[in-house]
Parts: structure tokens; C-alpha cells; sequence
């Protein structure tokens, strides 16, 4: 079985840090959302990988390489445009082959792997199999609709009146009959190529496609919220350790993280919470569901349920939280009286708050 995973697209929803970096490579937990998703893939034996990239994709070859580093041997195969994401499973028919493969969107998260779903699609081996999650609202997401047997009747994408409460994730599982479909289907309104009307194709030509109902944590993480909300979730999964240089002052809790070549003085750390390489956190607090880069200072500064990207600093600033701080930017304490600081900030940025 390969994969098919998708890197590519404008990552609009998370400007402006995709106007530097792809929205798959921003940090979640100190590692690139795509790289939870390839080691995902090699949990589940899957090892041979075609990555769909952008015209300009050369941030994500240069972070991901041959794959040799996760495990698996990856096959670059660009993409001129957007056009959707059955136009990806068009454009890489000479590296699927005949072969059944996990479509993968680079921007998913599923906390528990998939090792479950493909298990399940090996078994069957249906003609397709979505995954499918629970939620009150699914109307920005493909919707599914599943008769008594749990086979899947109906999909739509993105409806504004969802016929039921099951979202489509990330990880649909194919066998060589969505070729066929992707071949018969016509842009949507947004001009893409959906997957979602492909596989709509395979059930009303009668073919066997089954859903896989996920349980565990998933999240598309492709604005701050999710972001954040996919920070969260992998935090809480990481081994604590202490292998950096922690003095005698600082008090260190449950669930903390603190990487080799990082130094903490005369500070506090709640976990779930992970300080990177190089970095230096001084007289400050960090609190839970905090993912530091490598790199960066936090000096007589407060941080909690936030992610810092590498080399950036927070100064004099005690209440930070629900933040994402890009690379290299500086917040730093300026000279008016506000008390709560909500920042969304981008790569290379300063912001100056009050005192
Ligand atoms: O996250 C699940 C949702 O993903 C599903 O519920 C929807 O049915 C499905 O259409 C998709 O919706 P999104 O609007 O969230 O897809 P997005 O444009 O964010 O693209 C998903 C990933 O695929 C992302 O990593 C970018 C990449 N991509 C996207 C397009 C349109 C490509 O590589 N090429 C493309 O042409």
C-alpha cells in the first residue's frame, strides 16, 4: 500500500505565516504538522510516499528530504496550481500505479495514527473508505451520510444544511477504482477538483464504500485555533524529560519537556509544556499546553496554551496566552496599560505592548 499525501494549496487561512512557510510545516508540539502526519503513515507500515507540492515547494524538500529520516522513501510530484484534491490523485496516477493508498492531507492531525483505519480498509478492502468523525457542526468540512450498515450513501462538501453530524477527515483510504472517478467529475464552485464529488461518483455507480468512524483526537489545523487546539492535543501525548540545564531556583511540574542545550533560571514550568534546543526562559512562568521553538528568550515574561516559533523572544510581557508567535519575532513590554494581550503574530514581526 502507498500514500498519497497532499502539501500543497495556498494555506490562506493561516496568513500571514503562510506567507513564509507552508502551512504544513508550522510547529505543533516543536515538530511541523506534516511530519506527525508521515510518522502517522510509518506507524501504520506505509512507507512508500507520493508528496503533492506546490510550484515553489522547495521549503517542504528541504524539510522532509528523501524521507529517509521518518522512515519512508518519498517521491516529490508537483502541482502548477491548486486545483483540488482529486486533481492530486490525477496528477500522481504514474506513481500509484494499480496499487491501493491512504490519501493523506498534510494538514491533519489525528492524535491516535491511523494505523486503525488502514488496518480496517486492508481487511475489507472496499472500493473506498473515509473516515469520518462526529461533529455538532460539520458544515466546513465533506459530510457523509451512512445507511443502517454503515456504508456511506450520500457526501457533500462544505454544505451549509448538513444531512448528518459526520465530518470527512484527512485520510481516505482508495483502492484503483478512484481513478475512474476522478476522471468523471467537473470543478466545483470554488474551481477545484473535489475528492468529495469522486467519491459521490463511486456510490452512485453502486461500488462498496465504507466509513471508518474516528474516535480519538482529529483536527484540520489549517487556522490559529485548530492550531493551537492540535498543540494541545500533542502536548499531552509527549514523554516528559528534562535533558537541558535547569538551576536550582526553578520549579519544574508533571509533563514537561526540556530539550538538550536549553537553560531555565529562576522560573516555573506547568506542563504539558515543551522548551526547545537553545532556547533560555529566565525569571518567567511557563504554563500548560505551551510548545517553545528552539532558540528563543522568555525573560521575566508570562506564557501559557501557546506556540513559539524558533528564535523568537518574549520580554517583559506576563500574560500571554492563546498566542502563536512567529519566527524571529520580538514582544517586548512597551509603554501603555492594557492587561490581557491576545497576539497573533507573524514571522519576523515586533510588537511592542504596554508595560
Ligand atoms: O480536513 C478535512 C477536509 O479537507 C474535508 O472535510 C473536506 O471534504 C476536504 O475537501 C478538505 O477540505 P479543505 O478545504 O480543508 O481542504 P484544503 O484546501 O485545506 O486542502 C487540504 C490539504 O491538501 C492541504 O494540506 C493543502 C493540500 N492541497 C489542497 C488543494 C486544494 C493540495 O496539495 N493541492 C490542492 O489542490
Amino acid at each position: 500500500m502507498k500514500a498519497l499525501v497532499l502539501a500543497g494549496g495556498t494555506g490562506s487561512r493561516l496568513r500571514p505565516f503562510s506567507h513564509t512557510t507552508p502551512k504544513q510545516l508550522v510547529p505543533v508540539a516543536n515538530k511541523p504538522v506534516l511530519f506527525h502526519g508521515l510518522e502517522s503513515l510509518r506507524a501504520a507500515g506505509i512507507t512508500d510516499i507520493g508528496l503533492i507540492v506546490n510550484a515553489s515547494g522547495t521549503a517542504i524538500r528541504t524539510a522532509v528530504g528523501d524521507g529517509s529520516a521518518f522512515g519512508v522513501e518519498v517521491t516529490y510530484i508537483p502541482q502548477d496550481e491548486p486545483r483540488g484534491l482529486a486533481h492530486c490523485v490525477m496528477i500522481a496516477r504514474d506513481f500509484l500505479a494499480d496499487d491501493d493508498f491512504v490519501m493523506y492531507l498534510g494538514d491533519n492531525v489525528f492524535a491516535e495514527g491511523i494505523a486503525g483505519p488502514v488496518a480496517q480498509f486492508q481487511t475489507e478492502r472496499p472500493a473506498a473508505q473515509l473516515v469520518l468523525v462526529k461533529i455538532a457542526d460539520p458544515s466546513e468540512y465533506g459530510v457523509a451520510e451512512l445507511d443502517s450498515s454503515g456504508r456511506i450513501v450520500g457526501l457533500q462538501e462544505k454544505p451549509a444544511r448538513p444531512r448528518s453530524d459526520l465530518a470527512v477527515t484527512g485520510a481516505y483510504l482508495f483502492s484503483p477504482q478512484i481513478h475512474d472517478a476522478v476522471r468523471r467529475i467537473r470543478p466545483s464552485r470554488r474551481n477545484e477538483l473535489e475528492i468529495t464529488d469522486a467519491v459521490q461518483w463511486l456510490v452512485e455507480q453502486g461500488r462498496d464504500v465504507r466509513a471508518h468512524i474516528c474516535t480519538g483526537y482529529w483536527k484540520d489545523s489549517g487556522n490559529v485555533t485548530d492550531l493551537l487546539d492540535c498543540n494541545r492535543a500533542l502536548l499531552e501525548k509527549l514523554t516528559p524529560g528534562v535533558r537541558g540545564t535547569v538551576d536550582p531556583l526553578t520549579q519544574i511540574g508533571a509533563s514537561v519537556v526540556i530539550e538538550a542545550g536549553a537553560t531555565v533560571t529562576a522560573s516555573r514550568i506547568d506542563g504539558p509544556a515543551i522548551i526547545g534546543s537553545g532556547t533560555a526562559v529566565k525569571n518567567s512562568y511557563i504554563g500548560p499546553y505551551t510548545a517553545i521553538g528552539s532558540g528563543c528568550l522568555v525573560e521575566d515574561a508570562g506564557v501559557e496554551d501557546s506556540i513559539m516559533l524558533d528564535r523568537s523572544s518574549i520580554r517583559g510581557v506576563r500574560s500571554v496566552k492563546g498566542s502563536l508567535i512567529g519566527r524571529e519575532a520580538d514582544v517586548r513590554q512597551g509603554r501603555q496599560e492594557v492587561r490581557v494581550h491576545h497576539l497573533v503574530v507573524g514571522d519576523d514581526s515586533l510588537v511592542e505592548v504596554p508595560a
